[in-house]
């Protein structure tokens, strides 16, 4: 009991000046109606104890709000609340009450945040090893069978080198590719934007790919708008998304033809790749864009995809401050677009 008014006056003291203020007003106020000192003094006695019971309710009332806040803030720390409803305070702490709910909420997301980047480092990590495991192992089994043998076969003995050696090319384009985009999100790509001519950019891309297209008997065709039509962008990484999409369009098109169509718009040039390919079978077609998504596992590996590609082709684009929209059905064939500024 005495500790505990002890306790409640010791906490109460942090009004201690405001306290003494009020004593001294009243003190004055008794002065100045009774004058006489022998009728003040137990008057001023009794308003002493009145004062000093008034400090242990004020102090009693202190400690039980700082308990509560304590308490909710100890219950938090345990992770003991699962929404922020269940935080309650007395009524006239509501204020208080929703500055920890925010600070609840706020915490909560961030730790989802952190959880969800952890969980998609190791899936990333279990991609890569993934993807490096498949030609290691190809270009292991290829070279242990001529190693045992097959080397004599003059049969199979061209085929497997020639098998081991495009694993190596897949591997070296993997490991391209996954230093590309480890630069880019780690936010090292380095961008360098300037006006450049579209018609004979894009021209210099396709006489490369000519040869490519030609022995899958695929049209290339690509009529250049008008004449020295410039765009805003960093050629290089520009070159790279060319050099994806048409890889992809020629990869995945049997027969047919590929288009690069140019449409001048009033600020953006909106360019599209079309192609009469094998298309995208429409609960694929947000993903493609992901680290690592393919439609067809096996068909991507067997021409040489690391899964990479489109995933590198949006982050440049969207460096652009653009976006890539897809549009495809299946079996008739797909179109890859996206806007650059004039
Ligand atoms: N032009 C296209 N036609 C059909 N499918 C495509 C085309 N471009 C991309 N895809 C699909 O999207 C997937 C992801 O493409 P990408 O990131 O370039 O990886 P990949 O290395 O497999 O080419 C491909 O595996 C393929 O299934
Ligand atoms: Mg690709």
């Amino acid at each position: 009991m005495w500790n505990e008014i002890k306790s409640n006056i010791f906490s109460a003291l942090v009004y201690f000046r405001e306290f003494i203020l009020f004593l001294v007003l009243v003190v004055v106020i008794i002065f100045l109606l009774i004058e006489k000192l022998s009728l003040s003094l137990p008057l001023i006695l009794l308003l002493l104890i009145v004062g000093i019971i008034i400090l242990n309710l004020i102090g009693r009332r202190r400690i039980k709000e700082i308990d509560e806040i304590k308490n909710i803030i100890s219950l938090i720390r345990q992770s003991k609340y699962q929404s922020s409803d269940e935080i309650v305070l007395t009524k006239h702490l509501s204020a208080l009450e929703n500055e920890i709910k925010e600070m609840f909420e706020k915490a909560k997301s961030d730790i989802e945040y952190l959880e969800r980047l952890q969980r998609m480092r190791s899936q990333f990590l279990g991609n890569v090893s993934h993807e490096l495991r498949t030609p290691i192992f190809s270009i292991q089994g290829y070279l242990e069978t001529l190693l045992n043998g097959a080397i004599d076969d003059s049969k199979v003995n061209k085929h497997f080198l020639q098998k081991a050696n495009q694993n190596t090319v897949n591997l070296s384009n993997l490991l391209n590719d996954l230093i590309d985009i480890s630069m880019i999100e780690s936010g090292e790509m380095r961008m360098s934007y300037r006006y450049f001519d579209i018609n004979i950019f894009i021209q210099s891309i396709i006489s490369e790919f000519v040869p490519m297209a030609e022995e899958k008997n695929i049209k290339l065709i690509f009529n250049p708008v008008k004449e020295g039509l410039q765009v805003f962008g960093d050629k290089d990484k520009l070159r790279q998304v060319f050099v994806n999409l048409l890889q992809n369009a020629i990869k995945y098109t049997d027969e047919g033809r590929i288009e690069i169509l140019l449409d001048e718009e009033k600020k953006f040039v909106n360019i599209s790749l079309k192609d009469t390919g094998i298309g995208i079978p429409e609960e694929d077609l947000n993903r493609v864009f992901e680290r690592f998504y393919r439609v067809d596992k096996a068909r991507s590996r067997a021409v040489g995809g690391t899964g990479l590609g489109l995933a590198i082709v949006k982050h440049i684009i969207e460096a652009h401050n653009s976006k890539i929209i897809v549009q495809s059905k299946q079996g008739e064939g797909s179109t890859f677009s996206f806007k650059l500024k004039k």
